[in-house]
C-alpha cells in the first residue's frame, strides 16, 4: 500500500487570517454576508455528507447515475493517468471514476482537512497501487499542483462551481485552464435550471438537516473568533432568485440583537428580521455553461444528463 500524502498549501494562520478578513468584512457591509468555505469544518463536512443522502437532495444522486453510467466513455475521451479533483470532500462518488479511469495519481483538493483524510486513508487502503496525494488547499486561490504524469483530469463534482459567483466563476475557470495543457480535461458537475419548488426543497428539508448546516458557519464563528452568535437566534431561508437562476441561502435573526466578535473587536447590531447572505447555488444551462467554459479558452465536447435531466456532467477540453 502506498502512503497517503497530505500536503498543506493552506498554513493554519493564513485559514485565520483570510476568516477574520472574510467576516470583518462580511458583516460590516450592508447586506450582510459570509463566504461558503467557512461552513466546512469536520462537523459541517459531516452535516454535508448527511444532506447528500436526504431525500429532498437530488443532485448527490443524479450525478453518482451519471457516473456509474459514463465513466467508460470519460475514460475514453480523457484517458487522463493523473486525476485531480476539487472540493473532493468524501470523494465518495469519485470512486466510479476511479474504477474506470484507473489513473497512477489522484490528487484531490479540499478546504476540509477532516474529510481529506478519512477519503485518502479510505483510498490508499482500498487500492493499494493509487497513488493519493492530498491537498489542502483554496481551490479560489492559485493552486500549487505536485508534478503528476500526464494527461490531467481536472474533476470538479457536486455542482460546487454553482456556489461562486459569476465573476468568481471566470476568475476560477481561467485558473483551471491555466493547470492545463493541451489534450488536458475539465469534468464539470453542474445542477441545471429546474421546478422552483423541487429547487427550494433539496435546501430546505423537512429534518433540518440544511438549515443545521447552514447555521454551522455561525458555530464556526463562534469557536474560531470567540464569537457569540447564538444559532437558535437565527432562521434558515432558502429562497429562488429566478433573475439570477440561483438558490439563496440566508440566515435571518429572529430578534433585534448586537453579535460580539471579540478578535476582530466588533460589536455587529442586527435588526430583528434581518437576513445575512451565507451561500448561493447557481443553477445552469447547457448554453450557458457551454458560453463560460469557452471564455475561459475550454472547448466543451460531451455534455452527460442523468435519466430524469436534472443535474450534468460536462467534459471540456484545451485545444
Ligand atoms: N465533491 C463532493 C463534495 C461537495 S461539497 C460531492 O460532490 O459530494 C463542497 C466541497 O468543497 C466540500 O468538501 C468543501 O470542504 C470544499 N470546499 C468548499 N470551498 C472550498 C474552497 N474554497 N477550496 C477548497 N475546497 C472547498
Ligand atoms: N455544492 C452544494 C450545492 O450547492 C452545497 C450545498 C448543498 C449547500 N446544500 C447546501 C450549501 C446548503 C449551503 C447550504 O448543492
Amino acid at each position: 500500500m502506498s502512503p497517503l500524502l497530505v500536503t498543506r498549501t493552506l498554513p493554519e494562520d493564513a485559514t485565520d487570517a483570510a476568516l477574520r478578513a472574510d467576516v470583518r468584512h462580511g458583516l460590516t457591509v450592508q447586506p450582510k454576508w459570509l463566504p461558503p468555505k467557512w461552513f466546512y469544518d469536520a462537523r459541517g463536512s459531516d452535516l454535508f455528507e448527511q444532506i447528500t443522502e436526504l431525500p429532498e437532495y437530488y443532485p448527490t444522486r443524479a450525478e453518482r447515475e451519471i457516473l456509474a453510467t459514463r465513466s467508460g466513455e470519460i475514460t475514453a475521451a480523457s484517458g487522463a493517468r493523473t486525476l485531480i479533483e476539487l472540493g473532493s470532500g468524501s470523494s465518495e462518488k469519485t470512486r466510479y471514476l476511479l474504477d474506470a479511469l484507473m489513473p497512477s495519481v489522484y490528487v484531490p483538493v479540499d478546504v476540509s482537512e477532516s474529510a481529506l483524510t478519512q477519503a485518502g486513508q479510505a483510498l490508499v487502503e482500498a487500492r493499494p497501487e493509487l497513488e493519493v496525494h492530498a491537498l489542502i488547499a483554496d481551490f479560489t486561490a492559485p493552486l500549487a499542483l505536485p508534478a503528476t504524469p500526464g494527461p490531467r483530469l481536472v474533476a470538479f463534482l457536486g455542482g460546487t462551481i454553482g456556489n461562486l459567483l459569476p465573476d468568481e466563476r471566470a476568475k476560477f475557470l481561467s485558473s483551471v485552464r491555466s493547470l492545463l495543457a493541451p489534450g488536458d480535461g475539465l469534468l464539470l458537475g453542474t445542477d441545471l435550471v429546474k421546478d422552483e419548488r423541487v429547487l427550494v426543497r433539496a435546501y430546505d428539508d423537512a429534518a433540518g438537516v440544511t438549515a443545521a448546516f447552514n447555521k454551522n458557519v455561525l458555530a464556526v464563528v463562534d469557536r474560531e473568533l470567540g464569537a457569540d452568535f447564538d444559532p437558535d437566534a437565527f432562521d434558515h431561508v432558502a429562497l429562488w432568485d429566478a433573475g439570477q437562476e440561483w438558490i439563496e441561502m440566508r440566515l435571518r435573526s429572529r430578534v433585534a440583537q448586537t453579535v460580539k466578535v471579540p478578535a476582530l473587536d466588533l460589536a455587529v447590531d442586527f435588526a430583528a428580521g434581518e437576513e445575512m447572505r451565507t451561500e448561493v447555488s447557481a443553477k445552469f444551462r447547457k448554453d450557458g455553461v457551454s458560453a463560460e467554459l469557452a471564455a475561459a479558452d475550454l472547448e466543451l465536447t460531451h455534455w452527460w444528463t442523468d435519466a430524469q435531466d436534472r443535474f450534468a456532467l460536462s467534459l471540456s477540453v484545451v485545444r
